[in-house]
């Protein structure tokens, strides 16, 4: 069998764990080839690709970022993107494509599927951990760990000062990072996308807290969470060059107001791309490992239309649609029933 494989969207750590696994299972267990499309779809319609083995792939497990080379955009911008990719397929003599993505790159791939029958095949990816139809992406673990990490630094400078740090962490629609590294973090206020805040609210509870006789807090701020309507005032959003809206300031925007309305000295940090470079965490690796072994398994058995994915810890395929044009938000049970405990 021949396999294409793409790495698709912004990347995310264990990329390179799930291209070895599939390399690895496809070579040396039923001596496939694998051929790797650089830069993502661009790479399948101009046909630039890296041809993968075991042996190209040696050191790549711990390894961030994608020996593909990854970026967003798909065929269906251009006018004869779906053709072009088409026929690579067919001049290449491939079987089907493997796509690693997230959410915009599996709903390309489920449109390229269901409406152009190329028989594509998506792996899960993303740090935000927003795709439906799996209990979890790829590379959330180790973003969760790297946001834990800074916070656990910034409690100790907060508390030497006497001060408000608030921590901007990636979540473009879904808190899921920030969740999470605020609960392991300790932190005092977490904001999300799924629920607007209200700022007079979250300066009242850090009021509270500081009356209690706790001089320095944390907040943590998903990139996506917006203030309730009519509550503050952000400036417009501006878009890149693929119509996404450019996240990344929201915690500047919350660290000065929660210092205007309270008095406290407040610091704001960006953890921003950090949380996305640099190795894979233990979890992280291993799921990469069990999704590329089953998405060469899905392959073989043809089950083109489909994503691997997990659920009750077991890896199985399921509808490539359960996933596409969704997203997956966080389940408000763990905020309010356990998060919330925590909070100021
Ligand atoms: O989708 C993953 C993500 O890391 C988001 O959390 C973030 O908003 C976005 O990618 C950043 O994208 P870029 O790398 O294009 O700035």
């Amino acid at each position: 069998m021949r396999v294409g494989v793409l790495t698709g969207g912004g990347d995310c750590p264990g990329l390179n764990a799930v291209i070895r696994a599939i390399v690895r299972k496809g070579e040396r267990v039923f001596g496939d080839e694998i051929i790797g499309f650089v830069d993502a779809w661009e790479g399948v319609m101009e046909r630039r690709t890296l041809p993968l083995t075991v042996e190209t792939m040696r050191g790549t497990l711990p390894r961030g970022g994608t020996v593909l080379g990854t970026k967003r955009g798909s065929p269906l911008d251009t006018p004869d993107g779906v053709d072009r990719v088409r026929e690579t397929i067919s001049d290449m003599g491939i079987d089907g494509l493997i796509v690693i993505g997230g959410n915009g790159s599996l709903t390309v791939g489920e449109i390229l599927f269901r409406e152009h029958g190329i028989p594509i095949l998506g792996v899960p990816k993303t740090i935000d951990n927003d795709i439906e139809g799996t209990d979890l992406t790829f590379g959330f673990n180790t973003a969760v760990q790297i946001a834990t990490d800074a916070i656990d630094r910034l409690h100790t400078t907060a508390e030497s000062h006497d001060r408000v740090m608030v921590v901007e962490v990636m979540g473009r629609h879904s808190g899921w990072i920030a969740t999470h590294a605020g609960l392991a973090g300790g932190a005092a206020v977490v904001l999300i996308p799924e629920r607007p805040f209200d700022i007079a609210e979250v300066c009242e509870r850090l009021t509270r807290r500081h009356a209690r006789g706790r001089f320095a807090s944390i907040v943590v701020v998903a990139e996506g969470a917006t203030p309730a309507e009519g509550t503050l005032a952000v400036p417009d959003q501006t878009h890149d060059e693929y119509g996404h809206v450019r996240l990344g300031g929201i915690g500047s925007i919350v660290a000065a107001e929660i210092g205007v309305r309270t008095g406290f000295e407040t610091r704001p940090v960006l953890l921003g791309h950090v949380q996305r470079g640099g190795t894979p965490t233990a979890f992280d690796r291993v799921l990469s490992t069990r999704f590329g072994v089953a998405a060469l398994d899905a392959a073989r058995r043809a089950e083109w239309g489909s994503m691997v994915a997990l659920r009750n810890n077991v890896i199985k395929a399921v509808p490539l649609s359960d996933a596409a044009g969704q997203t997956r938000t966080v389940d408000l049970d763990l905020v309010t029933d356990v998060a919330e405990i925590f909070f100021a």
